[in-house]
């Protein structure tokens, strides 16, 4: 299967290409900065060159050609303002989903984040806010397409080894961390069980084999 991931250098990205690449899909990485392409490689997957910001639709579509599903796994992380929130977070998911529509990819998985769905909590400073006011609004744009989508929002991501094991359920599930190993392993079975279509499912650690606790939900 062949597997478009926005984000391709992303720490998620990485670990989902390796993943693929070890199960024998095809991943491909979009990047905006060539000289990640080298990384891409070395994880397994084929780099392809595109800003999310300054790519149009039509020019995304192309790269889906024979695409069997997408990752939204960009994002325009920490450092970052409210305005690149704004156009990562949420425009470049609404770019990737319309471009899927376009080329007919219908499988689409999105990686949100636990707190989009609801207001930001009072208190949070105002670029966490545009955070997750842009992942909410890139949330109700996925469900209003005629795609085979489900939206992932994981907890707290770590770097922590894989655990193996996950706590993976319709909100709310309690705030909590996930090493970004175990979100990549989650995805890689999503992308094996259409049965998740059309469901938003949030993520962190916990006791459940990830197999069997994708297969539960499905
Ligand atoms: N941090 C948390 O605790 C947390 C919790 C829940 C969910 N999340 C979400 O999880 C997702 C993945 O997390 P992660 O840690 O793997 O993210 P990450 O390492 O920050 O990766 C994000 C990737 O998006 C890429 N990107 C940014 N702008 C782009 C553009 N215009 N065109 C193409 N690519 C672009 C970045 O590339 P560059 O190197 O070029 O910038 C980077 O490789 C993000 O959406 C994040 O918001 C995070």
């Amino acid at each position: 299967m062949r597997v478009v991931i926005a984000g391709g250098h992303g720490k998620i990205a990485l670990l989902l290409e390796h993943l693929l690449a070890g199960r024998g899909d095809q991943a491909v990485g979009l990047i905006r900065n060539p000289a990640q392409a080298a990384d891409v490689r070395q994880a397994g997957a084929e780099a392809v060159v595109c800003d999310l910001e300054a790519a149009s639709a039509g020019d995304v579509a192309a790269l889906l050609s024979g695409a069997a599903a997408v990752v939204f796994a960009a994002g325009a992380g920490p450092g970052s303002g409210a305005a690149r929130k704004d156009s990562v977070d949420r425009g470049a998911s609404v770019l990737m989903a319309g471009a899927a529509e376009r080329a007919g990819v219908r499988r689409f998985v999105q990686i949100s984040s636990m707190g989009a769905g609801q207001p930001p909590r009072p208190g949070r400073d105002e670029v966490w806010a545009a955070y997750i006011t842009a992942k909410t609004a890139a949330e109700d744009d996925l469900r209003s397409r005629d795609l085979d989508w489900t939206i992932l929002r994981p907890g707290h991501l770590t770097d922590a080894p894989a655990a193996g094991r996950i706590r993976l359920a319709a909100p709310p599930v309690p705030a909590g961390s996930v090493p970004r190993a175990d979100v990549a392993a989650v995805i890689a079975a999503l992308l094996d069980e259409p049965g998740t279509r059309h469901q938003t499912l949030e993520l962190t650690g916990g006791d459940s084999p990830i197999a069997a606790a994708v297969r539960s939900i499905s």
